[in-house]
């Protein structure tokens, strides 16, 4: 054994064995005043849970026992001593089902500059349904802050981070967002929203890397998970998704400066009755951002709308788009394995920008019907290749 391993080796030994710091401390939420009755407001007991998890340098727990516990809006973060807190929640999280007191602050639960944070278990109630119906109803309502979408669940500027077995239910907006981390693992994730329901984007990843989605089911309103600006190293496996609008790199290119998205990999993956498969979606704007190195593998369509989808032309109310040309440069899409039904008759459409067409497509093994029929392609400024069996017939 080598210096190297032996101190390894006997750093492993300390950390397992040294009387302090072997055992977590756990604090139960319900002893710092939290009542599982869904109507006390529990925000503060949570809170002083985290404060006291958070000032310790040992591991901690922080226990949420069976129940359902009425929190308000609530930030934690605070420069912690601790790089391991485990959120244990077996219990439900409930939102106030007056959406003002979220939507006015941008986010529900908040966790900002922290570092070894897990949460394991739990239901986050986000009672949207109320939002949803002023929106519906043409009102004016609640929109959150703007830096960072308004949502159930966030991690800002965090690093080492797992979300495990958590189910959100019924986000106001979106449901979990990841803003600026680093290294964070959600596996086992359930998220679960009326499909008409305005806005309730599953899982939502911007300016973060190395950010891993795995065996989660999301059924909601708008995307199942979206792809903001400056991601990269991002891997989704094993996902399924629908209803919803599917998953969507994008929209990207609304600035004109903006981080590029870069090696993404989405495989394992079913869209069922979902609008979109695996979409990128760029403004007809002027930008200088980018979308390289992407490979989607082992996709099942069923019924879905727009299965592969290629939009560089976006421009809602067509305001502030001059000549709808993107100046996002999409490379190095890979397409692989991908089959199943489309719910309209063109399954796959590549509409790049005239300024800079989309280059290195690469279709390998589709196979995609409309009504037991060959679908159609559709292309506009796409350049690429196609192996394998390909149909509908390639327009690259
Ligand atoms: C791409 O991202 C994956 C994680 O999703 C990572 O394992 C791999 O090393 C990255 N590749 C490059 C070239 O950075």
């Amino acid at each position: 054994m080598n210096m190297g391993s032996l101190l390894v080796l006997l750093a492993h030994l300390f950390v397992f064995f040294h009387p302090i710091s072997a055992l977590p401390v756990t604090y139960n939420v319900v002893s710092f005043g939290a009542k599982p009755d869904g109507r006390t407001e529990s925000t503060k007991s949570f809170l002083s849970a985290w404060t006291s998890a958070c000032g310790s340098a040992r591991p901690a727990i922080i226990y949420v026992p069976p129940g359902r516990y009425l929190l308000g809006k609530a930030k934690f973060g605070g420069r912690c001593k601790n790089s391991a807190i485990t959120i244990r929640i077996d219990g439900t999280l409930v939102a106030p089902s007056d959406y003002n007191v979220i939507g006015n602050a941008g986010n529900w639960l908040l966790f900002d500059g922290v570092h070894g944070v897990s949460i394991l278990g739990g239901t986050l109630d986000g009672q949207g349904s109320g939002l949803w119906a002023c929106k519906d109803s043409g009102k004016r309502c609640p929109s959150g802050a703007t830096v960072m979408y308004m949502q159930t669940l966030g991690f800002s500027n965090s690093n080492n981070i797992m979300i495990s077995g958590l189910t959100s239910l019924n986000s106001q907006m979106f449901h979990i967002v990841i803003h600026g981390c680093h290294d964070v693992r959600l596996q086992g994730v359930k998220v679960s929203a009326s499909g008409k329901s305005p806005n309730t984007d599953g899982i939502h990843v911007q300016l973060s890397s190395s950010v891993t989605i795995s065996n989660s089911k999301i059924s909601t309103g708008d995307d199942c998970i979206s792809i903001g600006a400056g991601t990269t190293n991002l891997w989704v496996e094993n996902v399924a998704c629908g209803p919803g609008h599917g998953i969507s790199i994008g929209s990207l290119g609304k600035d004109l400066r903006e981080p590029g998205v870069q090696n993404v990999t989405v495989k394992t993956v079913t869209f069922t009755g979902a609008q979109n498969g695996v979409r990128i979606k760029t403004w007809g704007r002027p930008s200088n951002g980018f979308v390289r190195g992407v490979l989607f593998q082992h996709i099942d369509m069923v019924n879905v709308k727009n299965p592969i989808l290629i939009d560089q032309n976006y421009c809602p109310s067509n305001k502030g788009c001059p000549r709808q040309a993107s100046g996002v440069k999409i490379s190095d899409i890979t397409y692989q394995d991908i089959h199943g039904t489309s719910a309209t008759k063109v399954a796959v459409k590549f509409e790049c920008s005239q300024v800079h067409p989309c280059s290195g497509i690469r279709l390998e093994d589709v196979k995609l019907t409309y009504k037991n029929e060959p679908a159609h392609a559709s292309c506009d400024n796409a350049d690429g290749t196609t192996s394998g069996f390909v149909e509908p017939t390639s327009c690259l």
